[in-house]
């Protein structure tokens, strides 16, 4: 079910498959428009890998899938994209196995770059690497949090136009000290405020605290006109129900939103049944004795009730016809991290219960009740 090499890093796989889920889709996308493509993986290890090829670090499946899409756009659209990677890593001995790694990587086609030094000291070097105009992807998966995640830390980076990110918000550690004198300073710069979460439920405390970072997020980068989004994905804890730590995606395109909520969902169907064997194993370990997966363990219940979301829809619809297109979606997704699949299937039961109308839908569909990609019209009846 999970490579060898990710036995124990469980997390480390789902992230993983996130990336390079995204980047896949992402890079297709682009690549039909761009000549030159850039990512930037801001802190690269190798970090815990199980062997010298790096085959389970960010490091090789970013640039496998840079490939894979260099390849899949000369054969499908004839478009020779050029793809530029830049790598920063602070350890000697990393940056050294990175910087072999790269010279064996040298005829791939890809232009390779390495970095020795502390992230938030390249900052400047980072940016004259982008240059200005290509679209850049920043990946910031850092060990701790200090002059990494804080807004003013990642200022100059999100005030580049044309940037996408991913950052690993350490929510475990963000939930242990948020409320501790002695880090009200570094709160003030991660939050802009110190949060006061006295009085919530962990998981409003949760939300709260992840929908702040991402306001403040987006509050950093510049007013170019385009509407600043974000979306994110809980990595969980193995064996505890709990959320050990986000990855915060940031962007300025709506179907970046619709495309990294896609991804996320089927890393939700992943990471549920990856969760579920590796409680199966634990369990053998103490108890000696095996059970059975139970298709409740893997399919654990949706979070969100469908009734919830067709509340939600209800509440947005009128009987003056309203348009929902792919800006709309976004804003639906951002607001309650909800999957595009959760709105489709609440407005198929809508529509079967004679509530809802599309007026723009010519013949009955299965599913995709509203193609947000064409922009159609929903009635309340
Ligand atoms: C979590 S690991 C990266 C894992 C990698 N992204 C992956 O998924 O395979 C973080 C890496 O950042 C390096 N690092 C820590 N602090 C840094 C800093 N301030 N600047 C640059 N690199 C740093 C660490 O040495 C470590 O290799």
């Amino acid at each position: 079910m999970i490579p060898e090499s990710y036995e124990g890093r469980e997390q480390a796989y789902i992230k993983h498959t996130l990336l390079e889920k995204y980047l896949e889709r992402l890079f297709m996308i682009l690549g039909k428009n761009e000549d030159t493509i850039c990512y930037v993986d801001c802190f690269a290890g190798p970090w815990q890998e199980d062997g010298d090829d790096l085959q389970d670090t960010s490091i090789a499946i970013s640039l496998n899938t840079m490939k894979k899409c260099r390849d899949g756009l000369l054969k499908t659209y004839n478009k020779n994209v050029h793809f530029r990677a830049l790598f920063i890593e602070k350890n000697k001995n990393a940056y050294e196995k990175l910087h072999a790694f790269l010279d064996t990587e040298a005829a791939s086609g890809i232009e390779t770059t390495a970095m020795n030094g502390v992230f938030s000291d390249l900052r400047g070097d980072i940016l004259k690497w982008c240059g200005k105009t290509d679209f850049t992807f920043f990946f910031i998966d850092p060990t701790g949090w200090k002059n990494v995640v804080e807004i003013p830390t990642l200022k100059p980076l999100l005030q580049r136009p044309r940037s996408e990110f991913l950052i690993n918000f350490m929510f475990d550690f963000i939930l242990r000290t948020h409320t501790q004198i002695e880090f009200s300073k570094h709160m003030q710069e991660i939050f802009g405020e110190v949060p006061d979460t006295a009085g919530m439920s962990s998981k409003e405390r949760e939300t709260h605290l992840i929908d702040l970072y991402r306001t403040h997020l987006k509050n950093a980068q510049p007013n170019t006109g385009l509407k600043a989004r974000s979306a994110y994905v809980k990595v969980l804890d193995t064996l505890k129900d709990r959320t050990k730590y986000d990855l915060v995606y940031l962007t300025r395109h709506p179907k970046g939103i619709q495309v990294f909520m896609d991804a996320s969902e089927k890393l939700d169907f992943i990471q549920k049944r990856v969760r579920a064997h590796a409680k199966e194993a634990h369990h053998v370990s103490k108890t000696k004795q095996p059970k059975l997966l139970s298709t409740e363990m893997i399919n654990e219940p949706s979070d969100e009730d469908l009734n919830e979301v067709k509340k939600y829809w209800l509440n947005k619809l009128s009987d003056q016809p309203k348009r929902f297109g792919i800006e709309e979606l976004a804003d639906m997704l951002e607001e309650t991290a909800w999957f595009e699949s959760d709105f489709q299937a609440a407005l198929k039961e809508l529509v079967a219960e004679n509530k809802v109308i599309n007026i723009d839908m010519k013949r009955k569909r299965p599913k995709n009740i509203v193609n947000f990609d064409n922009i159609e019209r929903l009635v309340r009846v």
